[in-house]
């Protein structure tokens, strides 16, 4: 049977919730192998919206089993704030969800250092979601991070607090002018969590295993996007972990050869958050319908999206460092009534041209955008069940975003609802989606 990894091909935001949620009743296990609760995966059921940013979004379909692994940094409120709305809504999680013993945590600090840094940074800021990813993601680096199974342990627990604050609270107080953090008050916070932590805690590469030996299906569910990829997204720009299919192995301990496919998710339009270069941004009114129609506002901030074109040159790269074997197209419906749509084939970047993906895009004095016009379609695809059902025009676009992209696209996503998508048979999905 296969296991398949999900990745965003863009700079976060794809729309992978929903597909994930779709997907999840399809395959017998999902789980999340890197980020935090810096992503937000919305899916819309019943006309009720629910916005997931640790739980894996297949804990919404009855029966399957979610895993975060060790790749995930874990931010233990924001963790019990999810599962504590989660039951009250009956959605049962323990003995359903499982938490990597592996995983390291976020802390108090975290914010501190993240907060103190952005600042520091002024115009050169990342623009982070402030959930304390990255600084999470150095102490791990560094070897000084609290992991899940050291908050069960008290001793431990205060030992490496201690030693932590050594360092961080001459940060709070020398370069970054905040307030020092307290050990005995973090030790008790993370004391507690760690008891309630305790019945979701597993060697989950070890449960995956056991999974995926009995025959049982594994859906690898990735967050943020590739070009936010800490290797091969738009650095300094980035997230602080591996977004790409790469990450699937480290961040959940399972070999590279049990993923049997790679599926990439693409808004049929690019958006992005945070600062950092996006090459087809558009700040005109083609622009600001695109964050109308599409709602384009930050799941986890709030923040207005940058929206602009399809950027096949992003799209390309995506193929190429995930290995894409098939795209799911979302938010097709947002481009009804544009014409023409526009794809971006190639950059001109400080005058020279670039097919590919370049590594200087964030030093770049000038980045220019090489268009080629697609006929937009009249009437809506919004509604359509089939493919036959699309207006001629969208088909064409879809055939389009396959050619430059060098990806077939094997599902097109035409509104929020769980139902709206539309499969397009006879690529690789059907072998790759039992
Ligand atoms: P961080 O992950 O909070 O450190 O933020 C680093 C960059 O990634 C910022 O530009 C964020 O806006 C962006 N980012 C992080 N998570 C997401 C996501 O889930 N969707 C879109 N952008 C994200």
């Amino acid at each position: 049977m296969p296991n398949v990894a999900l990745v965003g091909t863009q700079w976060g935001d794809e729309g992978k919730g929903k597909i994930v949620d779709w997907l999840a009743e399809r395959f017998d296990v999902i789980a999340r192998y890197q980020g935090g609760n810096n992503a937000g995966h919305t899916v819309i059921h019943d006309g009720v919206k629910q916005v997931l940013h640790l739980v894996p979004s297949g804990i919404l379909r009855p029966g399957k089993e979610c895993v975060i692994g060790n790749g995930v940094v874990v931010d233990p409120e924001a963790l019990f704030k999810e599962i504590d709305r989660l039951q009250e809504q009956g959605v049962e999680t323990l003995g359903r969800l499982w938490v990597s013993d592996r995983a390291h945590l976020i802390l108090p600090y975290h914010h501190g250092i993240e907060l103190g840094s952005e600042k520091r940074r002024g115009k050169d800021a990342i623009g982070t979601t402030s959930r304390g990813i990255g600084p999470a993601y150095q102490d791990k680096m560094g070897r000084s991070g609290i992991r899940a199974i050291d908050c069960i342990d008290r001793d431990v627990l205060a030992a490496k607090i201690a030693s932590n604050l050594d360092v961080v609270n001459d940060l709070m107080r020398h370069l970054y002018d905040r307030e020092p953090f307290v050990a005995d008050e973090i030790v008790e916070q993370y004391a507690h969590w760690g008891e309630r932590l305790k019945p979701y805690l597993a060697d989950t590469s070890l449960r995956l295993d056991t999974a995926i030996r009995a025959g049982r299906n594994v859906l690898f569910e990735g967050a943020q996007g590739t070009h936010l990829d800490v290797d091969h997204g738009t650095y300094p720009f980035v997230t602080s972990s591996n977004a790409t299919s790469g990450g699937v192995s480290s961040g959940l301990g399972v070999g590279p050869n049990r993923v049997d496919g790679v599926l990439g998710v693409t808004k049929a339009y690019t958006t992005r958050v945070g600062s950092g270069p996006m090459p087809t941004q558009l700040d005109d009114e083609i622009g600001q319908k695109l964050r109308d129609v599409g709602q384009e506002y930050g799941a986890t901030t709030g923040r207005p999206r940058r929206c602009g074109w399809f950027d096949a040159v992003a799209a390309r790269y995506a193929v190429r460092v995930n290995g894409c074997d098939v795209f799911v197209v979302t938010k097709l419906d947002v481009l009804d009534g544009i014409d023409p749509l526009r794809i971006c084939v190639a950059y001109e970047v400080d005058g020279v041209r670039h097919e590919e993906m370049p590594a200087n895009l964030t030093s770049a004095k000038e980045i220019v955008p090489i268009y080629e016009d697609c006929p937009g379609w009249k009437g809506s695809v919004i509604g359509a069940r089939t493919i036959d059902e699309f207006p001629e025009e969208a088909k064409a676009y879809l055939r389009r975003i396959e050619e430059v992209s060098g990806c077939s696209v094997g599902m097109a996503s035409n509104g929020a609802e769980r139902e709206a998508i539309v499969q397009l048979p006879g690529g690789p999905l059907d072998d790759l989606v039992p």
